[in-house]
């Protein structure tokens, strides 16, 4: 498929990480292109991305193709030794396709139209849009296959981004209705496995489905989940023919697609089937408003929510790494509020993705535009050319990287990361505050904060290799999937749940038994209540001896051959048991009934940590991060105040040194268990 170079193994082959940018030759006169690419080399760069949106410009009419100013751009970049990655234009149709077809439009749940005026307004199941797709990929794919210069593609840009995954049009209704068919094969079993007697939901025949469009009520939970996986299989399924495309083109470009960040209905892990490695768009400083897995602190808003960022590096990080395809370079656009980012925070934000395996970080853009939605959004120089703040933290960044020879990351720990129980629980949060994101950041920041490097897979991945697994929870619950786990954990393996696990089939109703249902015999002991609770209400519970708090969630637990390792001491709960712990095999489990503030998180995580004998640093700090990758160790500070890192007399430091400023960081040849940190 593809040459060796995209095709390693991660885990052992050296690379030495590249900084890149997202350039738009076609905002800016030609007289410019030259200066620009020549300022490029001077800060380092070494990728360049282009032509996500430029559909317009390569075929202003239909059957007018105009590429030559994209052939001087690439030809330019490459004879400065520049790599290109382009992208095919998809998330712009034009304005002239549009209006010779509007059916390829999206329609929301109430039948509102996303008329053409922004981008990402086509639907994945339009086979007319199939049909214009393989026309202009095909031709741009052509035209590129025998340059030396282009690397690699990019398919579309960001699939779901400004929540078009769903759309709810007539394409997509005889879609689902094919969906549903080929799932269930007849209608009966359908009715079954959703359970369609409540509310009178049945259906006569596949035909009788709809999309959930705008109902009275709630719409069934059953109906919401399958339609959320037919959405999310319609983006892979259309990325997949995008990649096929490229690849009969060209066997040795690479194919990726550059995903969000806590994107919540793309099954990331399936697109990633069809891609070389994923690679996503990192803007710390919004999502620590719009995402943030903790309160919004103002370090957060200058440095961005470290381990909400770094879940995402590492839910993308597959087997052949991943890329920072966007990296924020300054002050953005589109969060409500746009302070400044940290003096070096977008050097600190390249140096955490490499640490978590990056192979390559791409800023977003080189240049402020001047025209258009994004005036309001930094690139790495202003929009009178002059360099901004990030050209000189990515000219270090490139600077340090280059001496750098890294392998992968060699993760000890395994947190699964489950999108249909994301669907499934957004569906039914039970509570105005869960949020799966939250409860998956809870035990992940846990990990974090003692330096383990975790690799975030999919419940049903391989987990043997791992010395300690992490489901913050498991709602979705199948016996093949309770089987597996259970071998994990008798061969061996120190698993930890967390709450409302095995609740549900994976058709979205409750199991037959007691939560956790399948998992009952693995967990020893089942669940007699749960509840969901406001912050007015007290929740706090002892857990070997010492008081701790949770939040949101509660469940009273009954052991069956477990043992109890924590108890609830407030509310109707108290004198319940809220943890267990249970030897199966050579290996142990623990159930987690609540979700746990960050102090029990912590407690929980460090003794599964113990028990599987994974090497970790003390309690960090919840602004400085310390991570592992091949044999270097980096300290990352995401708080404004300098910090003092300990290591070893003959440790070196690679970059910086132990005291590590405020925004800063250091890398040391030290390992990971003998860094110690105390804040000056
Ligand atoms: C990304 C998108 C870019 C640009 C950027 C602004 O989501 O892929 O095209 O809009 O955000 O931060
Ligand atoms: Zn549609």
């Amino acid at each position: 498929m593809t040459d060796a170079s995209t095709r390693r193994d991660d885990r052992t082959d050296r690379t030495t990480p590249r900084i890149g940018v997202c350039y738009f030759p076609e905002h800016w006169p030609r007289d410019r292109w030259a200066t620009d690419v020549q300022q490029m080399a001077e800060a380092g760069i070494e990728v360049v991305r282009m032509g996500e949106f430029s559909w317009g410009r390569l075929e202003p009419s239909r059957g007018e193709f105009d590429f030559e100013w994209l052939d001087t751009a690439v030809e330019l970049l490459g004879e400065a030794g520049i790599d290109v990655v382009l992208c095919t234009p998809t998330a712009t149709p034009p304005k002239w396709l549009v209006d010779e077809h509007p059916e390829i439009l999206q329609e929301e749940s109430d039948g509102t139209v996303r008329d053409f005026g922004s981008r990402r307004h086509y639907c994945f199941n339009s086979a007319v849009y199939r049909e214009e797709t393989t026309r202009i990929v095909e031709r741009l794919a052509a035209r590129y296959a025998d340059s030396p210069h282009v690397v690699g593609w990019q398919t579309d840009n960001e699939y779901g981004c400004h929540r078009t995954i769903r759309c709810y049009c007539a394409d997509c209704a005889a879609a689902f209705r094919d969906w549903c068919h080929e799932r269930y094969d007849d209608i009966e079993t359908l009715n079954e496995t959703w359970g369609n007697t409540f509310w009178s939901q049945q259906y006569g025949s596949f035909a009788a489905i709809d999309p959930p469009r705008h109902t009275a009520a709630e719409h069934h939970p059953s109906r919401l989940l399958d339609y959320g996986r037919f959405a999310s299989d319609s983006a892979v399924a259309y990325n997949e023919h995008q990649a096929a495309l490229l690849r009969e083109a060209n066997d040795d470009w690479f194919v990726t697609h550059n995903f969000m960040g806590n994107f919540p209905t793309l099954d990331a892990f399936d697109v990633r089937e069809s891609l070389e490695f994923a690679t996503w768009d990192s803007y710390p400083t919004g999502f620590a408003q719009d995402r943030s897995l903790g309160p919004q602190t103002a370090d957060r808003l200058r440095a961005g929510d470290p381990d909400q960022v770094s879940l995402n590096h590492d839910l993308y990080r597959g087997p052949r790494g991943f890329w920072v395809m966007e990296q924020q370079p300054g002050d953005i656009n589109w969060p409500p509020y746009a302070p400044q980012p940290g003096e070096g925070a977008m050097r600190l934000w390249a140096h955490q993705a490499v640490a978590h395996g990056a192979e390559a970080v791409c800023y977003f853009r080189w240049r402020r535009c001047r025209q258009g939605q994004e005036q309001y959004h930094a690139g790495l120089r202003r929009h009178d050319g002059s360099p901004d703040r990030g050209y000189h933290d990515a000219q270090q960044a490139a600077g340090e990287f280059a001496e750098l020879e890294l392998t992968g990351v060699d993760a000890p720990v395994a947190l699964c990361f489950s999108y249909d129980d994301l669907w499934a629980l957004s569906e039914q949060p039970h509570s105005p505050d869960f949020d799966y994101w939250w409860l998956a950041g809870a035990f992940y920041r846990a990990l974090r904060g003692r330096g383990v490097q975790v690799d975030v897979v999919d419940p049903t991945a391989d987990l043997g290799e791992y010395a300690a697994v992490v489901a913050p929870t498991l709602h979705l619950v199948d016996e093949t999937l309770a089987d597996r786990l259970t071998e994990y954990v008798a061969d061996g393996g120190q698993l930890l749940v967390g709450p409302r696990s095995g609740y549900k089939l994976p058709g979205n109703r409750l199991q037959p038994a007691l939560a956790p249902g399948p998992l009952t015999d693995l967990v020893g002991g089942h669940v007699d209540q749960h509840e969901s609770l406001p912050a007015s209400l007290e929740t706090k519970l002892s857990y070997r001896g010492e008081r701790y708090e949770y939040e949101i969630w509660g469940e009273w637990l009954v052991p069956d051959e477990a043992r109890v390792t924590g108890e609830h001491e407030t509310g109707t709960a108290a004198g319940k048991p809220a943890l267990l712990e249970h030897a199966v095999g050579e290996g142990d489990v623990a159930y987690c009934g609540v979700q746990p503030g960050d102090d029990l998180a912590d407690a929980v995580v460090t003794d599964l940590l113990d028990r599987a004998e994974v090497d970790r640093t003390d309690r960090l700090p919840p602004t400085v991060r310390v991570a592992r990758r091949g044999d270097l160790t980096w300290v990352l500070n995401f708080g404004g105040d300098p910090v003092e890192a300990e290591v070893p007399a003959d440790a070196e430091w690679v970059v910086g040194s132990e005291t590590v400023p405020g925004y800063g960081v250091g890398v040391t040849d030290a390992p990971l268990s003998t860094v110690t940190l105390c804040e000056t």
